[in-house]
């Protein structure tokens, strides 16, 4: 699920192949890029990784305008036949596509029932339908924004025209795209990060625009024709960022951000004098808001369960949390003064844009807390908070997750003192705390491998306990496991258990029970004892001071809403080597996509 595009003076195909490499975080399943030179439009595409592609492409064709792409199957199973580029009956048009068009089936039986299809995709419609209306009689322009026209659903596109060596056209609707500027080059891209090899100029692409790409101009029109004028911005990426340096997998080095990660947040919301500064905007919001919505997909959701927590516990807003691709299509009664918060690390998620869209047709106030600036939630919201944990690009989500919360807790503890309650801690000392206890954890990672191995090497399943807050990371520990490792994983309120999924339990079965939170503490060690009676083998995870005697691991103190900071870092760690002892993919896991660009 990603694009790649490059026009100019340089051999594309190199520029393409490094792009994609750079989108390979994003998931995918096959790959493929198409070129143009005199001889016409070549195209390269295979199941499997980019490094499979690299061997696929010719190394004596040479060309200066290409496109390229990563799919991640919806609508057809992975092979080389559905990745992209599709082209067209004659081959005329060369196409790549991210997204879905939800009416392809009717598109095709209205307009091309003659034509047959080489695959099984909606994206071979799109490249056909645009050779019909060619061959009807119009422009390659027009017959490009004539489709577009007809299509219902989500797309990133670039379209090559064999006749036509100098333009790569473009359009965008709902998927991401941007286009990046260069000196007698201009490139295309899902996120900046695939071309920032050749530039750090780029332009944004809004829905239901289209654009014309050329080696020294590039053209932006609204689809009725109008043109367009955007700046360009810089992309504050640094490439050491998106690089894994002595790392053998990204989620490592992610993992081990996260001490650096909390430190960088509290810097970034403190003003000259030292305060902390939330935009008075967003104060006002919460403030007003008889009650927020949390809405999110994945370990976003798993932090919004825990900011739950701290809206209520500290700043006394009401809170429901909510997965996104549920609400939107069955919401709760609203309170009369809502306020939606999105949080999405990626600021894409498909799921999520969708109540996103849906609550600015009500006309509530919204707020996007995401890691990327400029990213779609987050220019569509009417308000962001920034997460600043720099780049991720393992699938698995780790300095996003502890970052949502950071930043949840600080905005919790700020909007409390605005509105006049008491907080009795310092939120910037405690995080100060929590960063000190995550490098403890971090710096363990021998005994983290080593309770890989004694509770993981051969099981199919383990089960996450705990309850409170200790619940909501229970169940962010479980996901951790199952999309790294591939074991079977559930995380649950450690009271539960017994009502079914104790039925589960077998001898040797894996336990991991949190136990951090006092006011429940009695409760989860009576928990351990239930399944420890069935022949589970728990590793139980306490908190310093309270902890006892067989405990497998002890996590130093942090304050107690603070403690799914610290808790969680145990269980990433668990599951990086659990997946690595399996031989599995770390950072690529089957099957998954970083940023879910469909629904
Ligand atoms: C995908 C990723 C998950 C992520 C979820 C939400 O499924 O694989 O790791 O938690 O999307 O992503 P977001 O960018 O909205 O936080």
């Amino acid at each position: 699920c990603g694009i790649v595009g490059y026009i100019g003076e340089l051999d594309s195909k190199e520029i393409l192949l490094k792009g994609l490499e750079k989108l390979e975080y994003r998931g995918y399943d096959s790959a493929g890029i198409a070129v143009r030179n005199e001889d016409g439009v070549t195209v390269f595409k295979e199941k499997g990784r980019i490094a499979d592609l690299r061997q696929a492409v010719e190394n004596d064709v040479h060309a200066k305008t290409g496109i390229g792409h990563t799919r991640w199957a919806t609508h057809g199973v992975p092979n080389q036949l559905n990745a992209h580029p599709h082209q067209s009956e004659s081959g005329r048009y060369t196409l790549v596509h991210n997204g879905v068009i939800e009416n392809y089936h009717l598109l095709q039986k209205e307009y091309l029932p003659g034509v047959e299809m080489k695959s099984d995709t909606d994206t071979e419609v799109i490249v056909q339908l645009i050779e019909k209306f060619s061959n009807d009689g119009m422009t390659t322009g027009e017959a490009f924004r004539h489709t577009l026209g007809l299509l219902h659903g989500s797309y990133a596109i670039a379209l090559l025209d064999s006749e036509e060596a100098q333009t790569i056209y473009v359009a965008k609707n709902k998927s991401p795209l941007l286009v990046g500027l260069g000196d007698d080059f201009n490139v295309v891209a899902s996120d900046a990060m695939a071309m920032l090899q050749v530039t750090d100029q780029y332009v944004e692409l809004h829905d239901q625009e289209m654009v014309i790409v050329k080696k020294e101009s590039v053209e932006i029109q609204k689809l009725d024709g109008e043109v367009v004028e955007r700046e360009a911005y810089t992309a504050e990426l640094d490439m050491s960022d998106i690089e894994k340096g002595t790392y053998p997998h990204y989620m490592l080095k992610e993992i081990d951000e996260q001490p650096a990660v909390m430190r960088k947040i509290i810097q970034a919301y403190q003003n000259e004098q030292g305060e902390l500064e939330i935009d008075e905007a967003i104060l006002t919001a919460l403030n007003e808001a008889d009650r927020m919505y949390i809405i999110a997909a994945g370990t976003s959701y798993h932090a919004g369960l825990v900011g739950k927590d701290y809206f209520e516990k500290i700043a006394g807003i009401p809170v429901e949390v909510h997965i996104s691709s549920e609400f939107g299509y069955n919401m709760p009664l609203l309170s009369e003064k809502p306020l939606f918060m999105f949080i999405t690390q990626s600021g894409e998620t498909a799921d999520s844009r969708q109540v996103l869209v849906k609550i600015k047709e009500l006309g509530h106030p919204t707020l996007t807390v995401t890691n990327v600036q400029g990213s779609t939630l987050s220019r569509e919201a009417d308000h962001t908070l920034l997460l600043h944990a720099g780049p991720e690009i393992a699938v698995a989500s780790t300095k996003a997750y502890t970052a949502q919360i950071a930043v949840l807790a600080l905005t919790a503890a700020v909007a409390a003192k605005k509105s006049g309650r008491s907080v009795d801690f310092d939120i910037v000392q405690e995080l100060g705390i929590v960063a000190n206890a995550i490098q403890a954890m971090v710096d363990s990672k021998e005994e983290m491998e080593q309770i890989a191995r004694d509770f993981l090497s051969t099981t199919r399943n383990a089960f996450f306990i705990g309850r409170n807050l200790d619940f909501c990371v229970s169940m962010e520990g479980a996901l951790k496991l199952k999309e790294i490792s591939y074991i079977q994983a559930e995380g649950f309120a450690g009271g539960e258990l017994k009502h079914g999924t104790i039925a589960l339990i077998e001898d040797g079965t894996p336990i991991f029970a949190l136990a951090t939170q006092k006011a429940v503490s009695l409760n989860i060690r009576g928990n351990v004892k239930e399944v420890v009676a069935r022949g589970a083998n728990p590793c139980i995870i306490a908190m310093e001071g309270m902890e006892e005697e067989g405990d497998t691991l002890v996590l130093p103190k942090v304050h107690p809403l603070l403690t799914p900071l610290v808790s969680v870092i145990p269980l990433q760690l668990i599951s990086y080597y659990a997946a690595l002892h399996r031989e599995c993919d770390v950072d690529k896991p089957r099957n998954l996509a970083k940023s879910v660009t469909v629904e």
